[in-house]
């Protein structure tokens, strides 16, 4: 039995993968590349964190984890929305223990250092009479909102975002984003590496036989990807665009992101078992009947589908090199009642069942290709396109910044 080598050098592996497999197994076992991952990629890129909706007063707050960084943002009393290293500037101690909540003041847990919405310390027991309040406000980080979406970036100097704002804000423009609430939220810890769980979102070939439920109104051809209902699809772009819904699909930055709208299943207006719209109230304007799911991904932690009834946001973050926090987020208009409007269930029950389907398939891969013998088989360049382009994007950003480039 040949038994792969433990170490690596990251620039030469990136650098002779040939781009129609998956990476070699250290991609996704190692601590050593998660940690490059973390540097290069988390530490550098936008990450979507969440939607404003969700902040909606001054106070209001809620906190993540990107790898070994805890983040907190606060709407601050000016109604803008900041973020911050959840770091206390005394010795360190987290700063904010929940998830979400509402304060008037974040105050350390360990010694008490109280901090405003904007960071700034104001009161620090004990302390010498030349102590300097002003070097020790929170450390902040870059935050942009697009339509609800807040993205942030740890970066000292963040990568443009501008680029990715015009293209996206055509696309959500129809919708009433400011005007959904998030009627149900779920997040898991899925035991597998964050390159995993993305290269698993990015394909469908494992979708007929894994995905029964989505299956149902999810038809991956219908999405163009296998390339078998161009005209089909763009019948139905021509259709979308003359109701005023963006549709074509459009991608720049290598491949970071990527808008498209797809037609669902015939007869299915939503993301539910039996094909009816989940929620009576509608989360865009137009009048066309069946809009299909407009659909967006953007690399490294996020992807969503927008469709005429209700919205689905999944955030995904690295906690590990073998695990990834994996958060979902069900948007419905906000005048719209539970038990009235929608039931949870019928609301849920497609992507409830198919996160816990792909949580099965991301830990199978991550069992699998730990395993000492483990060498990357070929992709199916019809189905697996998507990975291809994931793969693409992440070598080559990894190789620019592991070399010193931007
Ligand atoms: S570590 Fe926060 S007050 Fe001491
Ligand atoms: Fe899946």
């Amino acid at each position: 039995m040949k038994i792969a080598s433990t170490s690596i050098d990251l620039i030469s592996a990136l650098e002779n993968h040939q781009g129609s497999t998956i990476l070699d197994r250290e991609f996704y076992t190692s601590e050593q590349i998660y940690q490059q991952d973390l540097q290069q990629i988390w530490y550098r890129d936008w990450v979507f964190a969440g939607h404003s909706i969700e902040l909606p007063k001054p106070g209001d707050f809620i906190t993540l984890q990107i790898g070994d960084c805890p983040i907190v943002l606060v709407r601050d009393r000016e109604g803008d929305i900041r973020g911050f290293h959840n770091v206390c500037r005394h010795r360190g101690s987290k700063l904010c223990t929940e998830t979400k909540g509402k304060t008037r003041n974040f105050i350390c847990p360990y010694h008490q250092w109280s901090y405003d919405l904007t960071g700034k310390l104001f009161n620090a027991r004990s302390m010498s009479d030349d102590f300097n309040y002003d070097d020790h406000s929170l450390i902040p980080i870059h935050v942009e909102v697009i339509s609800t979406h807040i993205f942030i970036c740890l970066a000292e100097n963040p990568p443009s975002f501008d680029v990715f704002r015009q293209a996206a804000q055509r696309y959500f423009e129809p919708y009433s984003l400011a005007d959904c609430k998030v009627a149900h939220e779920t997040t898991e810890v899925e035991n597998g590496n964050w390159k995993i769980v993305f290269e698993n979102n990015r394909e469908c070939y494992h979708c007929h036989k894994g995905h029964p439920e989505l299956s149902k109104s999810f038809v991956d051809d219908l999405a163009g990807n296998s390339g078998c209902a161009d005209t089909e699809l763009t019948q139905f772009w021509d259709e979308c665009e003359q109701g005023g819904l963006p549709s074509k699909s459009v991608a720049a930055h290598d491949n970071q992101y990527r808008l498209m709208r797809v037609a669902l299943a015939p007869d299915f207006h939503s993301y539910t078992l039996d094909g009816k719209p989940a929620v009576a109230k509608r989360v865009h304007s137009s009048d066309v009947e069946n809009s299909g799911a407009l659909l967006l991904y953007h690399f490294p932690s996020s992807w969503y589908h927008y469709l005429g009834d209700h919205i689905l946001s999944f955030r995904a973050l690295p906690l590990a090199h073998n695990k990834t926090e994996l958060t979902t987020k069900w948007l419905v208009h906000k005048d719209a009642v539970e038990g009235e409007d929608y039931q949870l269930d019928h609301l849920t029950a497609v992507w409830k069942a198919t996160n816990e389907q792909d949580k099965t398939f991301v830990e199978l891969v991550q069992k699998g290709v730990s395993s000492p013998v483990f060498k990357p088989g070929h992709l199916s360049e019809i189905e697996e396109s998507g990975v291809t382009i994931f793969l693409k994007w992440y070598r080559k950003t990894m190789l620019e910044r592991a070399k010193g480039g931007s």
